[in-house]
C-alpha cells in the first residue's frame, strides 16, 4: 500500500519518498589535488562518496582523447576511507570550461566526449563521474573575454551532453556540481532544468561563494538563509529533493571594505572595494582562507628561506619571492610569486615577499577569535576594523542548523563538502558532517519504522 502524505510526521519527512526514507543519506567529500593532508579512518568513517578533483575537461574532446593521470593511485585513495566508499572523478572545476563547450557542441562531439569519459572512468576504476562545469551558458572567469551571449547554445546542449555521458557510463552514476547563486543559473531554465535533472543521479549544490568578487557589498558566503534559498530554487525547478546534496565550504572568505566606512554594525550590505577588474580578472582585494593548520594557527615564518627557483613560495615551502626576478616579488595567497594585484594585494603572504595589502594571516586568526553569529541569517562573520577586512564563514553550530533547517526540513538526499584537506586543522567540520548525517539517519529510521507500524495497522 501507499501511505499518503497525511501519515508523515513532522518536517523530517517532507519531500522524502517512502522508499527513500529508510535508505542512507549521501555524505560526499571532494578530495582535491592541492590539499593532500589526509585524516585517519576514524575521521573519514561515514563518508559515502569521495570525489577526486579535477580532470581537465579538454582531455575528452575529439577522437584521440588525452590521458588522465590520477593525482593519487586509486587504491591509496580507497585506503583512506571506509570499505565500500564510492570513489568518483570530477571533471572541470572553476576556470575550466573550454573542453565542455567543445564537447557539448553537436551530437557527434557529445557522443565522442561521452565515450572518452566512460573509457577513462572504466580504465581507472572510478565508481562514478561528476561534471563540474562552472557554468554552462557563461559567467565563468572568462566571461569578459567570451561573452555569455556567445554561449547561448550551451543552454540547450547541456542536458543533451549530460544524457550522453550518463548513457555511456551507466550503470555508473553521474552527478553534477551546480551554482548556488541565481545569477549563475543561466542554463537552468524552466524548459531545460527538468532534462538536466533527469540525466543525473544526484546534484551537488554549491551553497557557498554566495558572495563573490562580482558583488559590491558584504554578504554571508554560505549562510543558512542563503543556502536554503539556493536549494529552494532547484526544488521549484522540479529537482527531486532526494537527488540534492547540500554543499558545505571548508574555507572562509574575505573582502576589503570601502576605506573609512564602519562595517562593525552589520554583516550584510557594507560596501566593498572593487574586487573584480573590468576585464574580469581578480583585483586582489578578496580571497579565501582554508581551515588548514597553517592558517588557523598564526604561522611562524621560517628564518631559513631561500629564493624560489620554481616560482612557488609561502607557507608550507621554504621559498621567498624576495630576490626573484624584480617584478615577481610578491607571494600570492595561493603560493606563487608574481607582480599582479592578485599577488601583491589582500591575501599576499608577508614574510615571503613584498605585499601591498593588509595581512590576512593575522586577520584570519583574529577573525576566528572575535567573530559573531548573525543568528537571523545563520552566518558567522567579523569585520577587522584595523585592516578594513570583512570575514564570512561557517561554524560547526551553523552546520548543524543547516542539517535541521535545510537537509531534514526539505528531505534532501545528502550533503557535500569542498574539500577534505581544507579541514586539516582539527577535522571538526568533517566530524560535524558525519554527526549530522548519523543523527538524521537515525531519525529517519525511527520515523520509517513508526510509519510502517501505522501502515500495517491501517491495512489490517
Ligand atoms: C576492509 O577491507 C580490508 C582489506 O580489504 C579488510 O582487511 C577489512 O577487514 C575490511 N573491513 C571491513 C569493516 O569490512
Ligand atoms: C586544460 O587543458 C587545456 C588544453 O590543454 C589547457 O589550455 C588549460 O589550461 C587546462 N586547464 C586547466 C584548468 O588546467
Ligand atoms: C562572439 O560572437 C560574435 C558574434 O557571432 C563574434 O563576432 C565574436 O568573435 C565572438 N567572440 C568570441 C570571443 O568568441
Ligand atoms: C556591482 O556594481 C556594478 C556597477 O555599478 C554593477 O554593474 C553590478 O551589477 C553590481 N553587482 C551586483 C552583484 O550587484
Ligand atoms: C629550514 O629549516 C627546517 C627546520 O627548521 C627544515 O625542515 C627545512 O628543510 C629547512 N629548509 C631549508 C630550505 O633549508
Ligand atoms: C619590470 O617592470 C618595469 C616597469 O613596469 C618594466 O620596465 C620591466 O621591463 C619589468 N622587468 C621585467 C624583468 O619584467
Ligand atoms: C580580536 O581583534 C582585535 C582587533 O580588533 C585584536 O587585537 C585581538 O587580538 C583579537 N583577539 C584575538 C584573541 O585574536
Amino acid at each position: 500500500m501507499k501511505i499518503t502524505a497525511s501519515f508523515t510526521t513532522g518536517v523530517t519527512l517532507a519531500g522524502c519518498a517512502l522508499a527513500d526514507c529508510g535508505s542512507s543519506l549521501r555524505n560526499i567529500m571532494y578530495f582535491d589535488q592541492y590539499h593532500l593532508t589526509t585524516p585517519t579512518k576514524d575521521v573519514t568513517g561515514g563518508i559515502t562518496h569521495v570525489i577526486t578533483a579535477f580532470a581537465n575537461s579538454s582531455l575528452f574532446v575529439g577522437a584521440t582523447p588525452g590521458n588522465y593521470t590520477p593525482f593519487m593511485p586509486l587504491a591509496d585513495v580507497r585506503a583512506l576511507f571506509d570499505n565500500g566508499t564510492k570513489v568518483g572523478i570530477a571533471i572541470g572545476g572553476w576556470g575550466d570550461t573550454e573542453g565542455f563547450g567543445a564537447g557539448a557542441k553537436t551530437e557527434e562531439t557529445r557522443k565522442q566526449y561521452a565515450i572518452n569519459v566512460a573509457a577513462m572512468a572504466t580504465s581507472h576504476g572510478f565508481d562514478f563521474v561528476d561534471v563540474d562545469w562552472e557554468y554552462p551558458g557563461g559567467n565563468g572567469p572568462d566571461y569578459k573575454q567570451i561573452p555569455n551571449a556567445n554561449k547561448t547554445d550551451e543552454i540547450t546542449t547541456f542536458p543533451l551532453f549530460l544524457q550522453e555521458i550518463k548513457d555511456a557510463i551507466s550503470p555508473k552514476e553521474l552527478s553534477i556540481a551546480v551554482p548556488g547563486l541565481e545569477r549563475d543559473m543561466i542554463a537552468f531554465t524552466q524548459e531545460q532544468a527538468p532534462k538536466i535533472f533527469a540525466a543525473v543521479d544526484f546534484v551537488n549544490v554549491m551553497t557557498y561563494d554566495l558572495m563573490s568578487r562580482r558583488d559590491n557589498a558584504t554578504l554571508h558566503h554560505s549562510d543558512v538563509a542563503g543556502s536554503l534559498a539556493s536549494v529552494e530554487r532547484y526544488l521549484s525547478l522540479g529537482l527531486d529533493a532526494s537527488k540534492i546534496n547540500l554543499g558545505f565550504a571548508f574555507y572562509a572568505k574575505f573582502f576589503q571594505t570601502q576605506p573609512g566606512v564602519d562595517c562593525s554594525a552589520t554583516p550584510v550590505g557594507c560596501p566593498i572595494v572593487l574586487a573584480e577588474l573590468e576585464d574580469g580578472s581578480d583585483a586582489g582585494t578578496s580571497g579565501a582562507t582554508t581551515f588548514e593548520k597553517s592558517n588557523v594557527v598564526l604561522p611562524v615564518i621560517p628564518t631559513n628561506l631561500t629564493v624560489t627557483s620554481d616560482g612557488s613560495c609561502g607557507i608550507n615551502t621554504f621559498n621567498t619571492c624576495l630576490g626573484a626576478p624584480e617584478n615577481a616579488t610578491c607571494c600570492s595567497q595561493y603560493g606563487y610569486c608574481g607582480s599582479t594585484a592578485a599577488h601583491c594585494g589582500t591575501g599576499c603572504q608577508l614574510g615571503y615577499g613584498n605585499c601591498e595589502g593588509p595581512s590576512t594571516a593575522t586577520s584570519f586568526v583574529a577573525a576566528l577569535a572575535n567573530s559573531t553569529t548573525d543568528e537571523e541569517n545563520g552566518g558567522e562573520w567579523w569585520w577587522d576594523a584595523e585592516n578594513e577586512l570583512f570575514w564570512t564563514f561557517d561554524t560547526v553550530e551553523l552546520m548543524q542548523r543547516k542539517f535541521d533547517e535545510i537537509v531534514a526540513a526539505k528531505g534532501l538526499g545528502g550533503v557535500m563538502a569542498w574539500s577534505l584537506g581544507e579541514d586539516s586543522y582539527d577535522w571538526s567540520r568533517i566530524a560535524a558532517m558525519n554527526a549530522g548525517v548519523k543523527k538524521l539517519q537515525a531519525t529517519k529510521k525511527r520515523s520509517t519504522k513508526k510509519r510502517r507500524a501505522v501502515g500495517q495497522k491501517l491495512h489490517a
